[in-house]
């Protein structure tokens, strides 16, 4: 395998902390890989609510923690939620002197949406729905604007090069097409932002690409995963048989549109205090368990929004249209599905990984901002917040450069990417072992089941990053005997205590859980023959 060098800190990943940490790093000469043209492909761009932040009184960084805290249903890092919380109002000023065009009131001031499990209206928002959109748009412009940042598009880290325990560089693949030879590209600095697993599960609200290969490629290096069973399903996802499944923002409900089943009955009213603006994991469990029962729910948007959908949220307006639903006339079918991985990689309060060398921030990181149960809108708020954490010890640690060549890459031979039937077979794993509601024996079934995957295509890196960040949720849900935010155990449906203790876990413990249900299994088919 060809091995290159650049002074350059890599990149991995173009959602929207690759994006701010590359602008903080400047002028530091940064390589950014992105597998799909910039500002695309990244679940950033396709998050509808927008940024959670305590804009002005009477919200202040406290109250916010205090939701964050609670939400997070016994496993937030408190001094993490404080950190995060008052920051926050600084980074939407700036992501706004970047261009981003939030909405504003008459005064001036940011409209703010309501989601679930906030006390109070405080997500900063664009055209209702846009707000992802508008701020990788705005943050795009200004990374292609910047000298100091080489994007490379169409390329995809498929490993992690560790030299004497650290990490000192990449292994890069053609991502379009699938796949094809690696070659190794060393560099100072190696910033992990490359996204979260949704696509690990067969029904998802995620951007294709994004199916847990960057927790992969960190946990395939040796680095801790922290909190990986916790897997956030969110419950509004339009239910019309597209994959992926395209979202119905909780912004909806703030606004007041209601859950109903097909009897018409609103079952959030009677399910919890707070109905349809609860915290997500209970309303995911009350709209899966709607479907299960064959009960088909909807979201209903016809009296609070009317015609007005079609201009406030028009995402969700022309998903539905384009499914053959008209939202101002008809209630939106919806189905709980794959959102956001509130686990990943372990990193502390300035980004950095379990491995040296290695940053991690966004969703493939684990901070413990988000508990068991992540608060709506609190996950762009970490991305930010991060990706500039990253950036400002990442550049303590280095020289200062200010140039760098460009990195050219030679021609990549051709190589399988991973088979789609196989990739079916795990997602559909996922799904039935370890989704919404998990027991014993589903969860090692799930087990024997990326195991056979795995084996089926021996040393196709994307899908052994894939496997990798499958054993680890399923893995880590197995050993969590109990029930807490977006993990739930039919087997033990109560909290084992009211405070809970994060998950730690490296790929080998993860595999050892996975090679003896193998095994259990092998001697339960000999013992019965
Ligand atoms: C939504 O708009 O409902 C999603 C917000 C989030 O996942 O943070």
């Amino acid at each position: 395998m060809e091995t290159l060098a650049t002074e350059r800190v890599i990149i991995v990943g173009a959602g929207l902390g690759a994006l701010y940490a590359a602008l903080a790093l400047a002028p530091h000469p940064v390589l950014m890989i992105s597998p799909d043209p910039l500002g695309e492909g990244a679940s950033s761009a396709w998050a509808q609510g927008g940024v959670a932040a305590a804009m002005a009184a009477p919200d202040s960084p406290e109250a916010h923690a205090i939701d964050t805290i609670r939400a997070g249903a016994g496993t937030v890092d408190p001094e993490v939620a404080a950190a995060v919380t008052a920051a926050a109002r600084r980074h939407i000023l700036d992501l706004t002197d970047l261009g981003t065009p939030f909405d504003r009131t008459a005064e001036g001031g940011y409209v703010l949406s309501r989601e679930a499990a906030h006390s109070m209206a405080r997500v900063v928002r664009v055209k209702g729905d846009q707000a992802g959109a508008e701020i990788m748009r705005a943050l795009a412009l200004q990374v292609r604007a910047a000298p100091s940042i080489q994007v490379m598009e169409g390329v995809m880290a498929s490993g992690l090069l560790v030299r004497d325990g650290r990490v000192a560089g990449v292994e890069l693949m053609l991502a379009a097409g699938g796949a094809s030879e690696p070659v190794r590209l060393e560099g100072p600095a190696v910033l992990l932002a490359g996204g979260g697993s949704g696509g690990l599960y067969a029904v998802t609200t995620n951007p294709p690409r994004i199916c847990g290969q960057a927790i992969g490629l960190a946990a395939r290096a040796g680095a801790v995963i922290a909190d990986a069973e916790f897997v956030q399903f969110h419950p509004t996802a339009i239910d019309v048989g597209h994959d992926p499944a395209p979202l119905a923002t909780e912004a909806l409900r703030g606004e007041g549109a209601v859950l109903l089943n097909h009897a018409g009955i609103r079952f959030m009213a009677g399910a919890h205090p707070d109905a349809e603006l609860a915290p997500r994991d209970v309303v995911a469990r009350a709209v899966f368990a709607e479907g299960q029962a064959g009960r088909r729910p909807v979201l209903d948007t016809r009296a609070v929004l009317g015609g007005a959908i079609l201009s406030s949220f028009p995402a969700v307006a022309q998903a539905c249209l384009s499914a053959g639903i008209d939202p101002v006339t008809q209630p939106i079918p919806v189905a709980a599905a794959a959102h956001y991985h509130i686990g990943g990689a372990e990193t502390d309060r300035h980004g950095r990984s379990s491995l040296p060398g290695l940053w991690v921030c966004g969703e493939a990181s684990s901070t413990g901002l988000h508990g068991a149960n992540r608060l709506a809108s609190n996950g762009l708020l970490e991305a930010l917040v991060y990706g500039c954490s990253c950036a400002a010890d990442i550049a303590s640690c280095l020289p200062s450069a200010a140039q760098a060549p460009e990195v050219s890459l030679p021609p990549l031979g051709a190589a399988p990417p991973p088979g789609p039937q196989l990739v079916r077979r795990l997602r559909l794993a996922m799904t039935a072992g370890a989704g919404v509601i998990r027991d014993a024996q589903g969860l090692r079934r799930a087990l024997r089941e990326i195991a056979a995957v795995e084996a089926a295509q021996p040393g196709c890196r994307p899908l052994l990053n894939m496997t990798a960040t499958a054993t680890l949720i399923v893995a880590a849900a197995l050993l969590r005997e109990e029930s807490r935010g977006a993990h739930f155990r039919s087997d033990f449906p109560r909290p084992a205590a009211e405070i809970g203790t994060r998950s730690r876990m490296t790929l080998a413990e993860a595999l050892a859980v996975r090679d003896e249900a193998v095994q259990a299994s092998s001697i339960a088919a000999i013992t019965q023959r």
